[in-house]
């Protein structure tokens, strides 16, 4: 299968990344059943995962079904571009993609920040595509340059405006139009068929 491509962030309805709920298989092929085009599991802390054993067909720290594996982003939570690419390579085979949830604390170190994306995507196979996701403009003009395939963010115009190939997905509270994809969290998280053009929960 090929690596994800900016194209395949844009025009979707993404179920975005949750703690508890996200971590449920069940949860996310729920999602993709009722059109969600990409979906993101929570985001698990480098070390975590780097400590953790993959078994099959049994409950653990994070679910993951082969059904969903062309769908799947998992969101790594790291602040060390060692421990990130070496949690990325334990997964790397199960779900698709791989994204980097950056701390409220990288947000001051830019220059780490961004070595953490350049890492992973050196050291990631190209078939797995990686991601960011942030809120602070200054950060987004550095971001842009590692390599990157997608970035969540409310400064659509200050991406579009730079030319590069990235996705723009909106999340939260910045509804206007322009983005590519938008992401759902808490609609989802009360009603998991919110992806479809006909809700079957209300
Ligand atoms: C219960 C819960 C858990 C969340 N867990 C994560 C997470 O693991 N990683 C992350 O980047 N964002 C996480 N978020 C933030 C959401 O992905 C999303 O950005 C935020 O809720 C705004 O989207 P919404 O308005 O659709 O809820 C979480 C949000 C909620 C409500």
């Amino acid at each position: 299968m090929d690596r994800l491509t900016p194209d395949d962030y844009r025009n979707g309805i993404f179920l975005a990344p949750m703690v508890r709920s996200g971590a449920r298989a069940a949860n996310r092929l729920f999602a993709l059943k009722h059109g969600a085009s990409l979906v993101w599991g929570p985001e698990i802390v480098d070390k975590a995962i780097l400590h953790a054993e993959r078994v099959v067909d049994r409950a653990s720290i994070y679910q993951c079904s082969p059904v969903e594996k062309p769908y799947l982003i998992y969101q790594i939570g790291t602040s060390d571009p060692e421990l990130a690419v070496q949690a990325a390579r334990v997964v790397m085979n199960d779900p698709f993609s791989t994204h980097s949830g950056m701390g409220a604390a990288l947000l001051s170190t830019p220059d780490l920040l961004c070595s953490i994306l350049r890492a992973l995507r050196e050291a990631m196979p190209p078939e797995i595509s990686s991601r960011a996701r942030f809120e602070t403009l200054v950060l987004v003009g550095k971001i842009i340059e590692t390599g990157i395939s997608c970035l969540t963010v409310h400064y659509v115009e200050f991406v579009k405006a730079s030319g590069k190939d990235i996705a723009v997905v909106e999340n939260g509270d910045c509804k206007g139009p322009g983005c590519d994809s938008v992401m759902i969290a808490r609609a989802a998280e009360s009603n998991p068929s919110c992806f479809s053009p006909t809700p079957s929960l209300t």
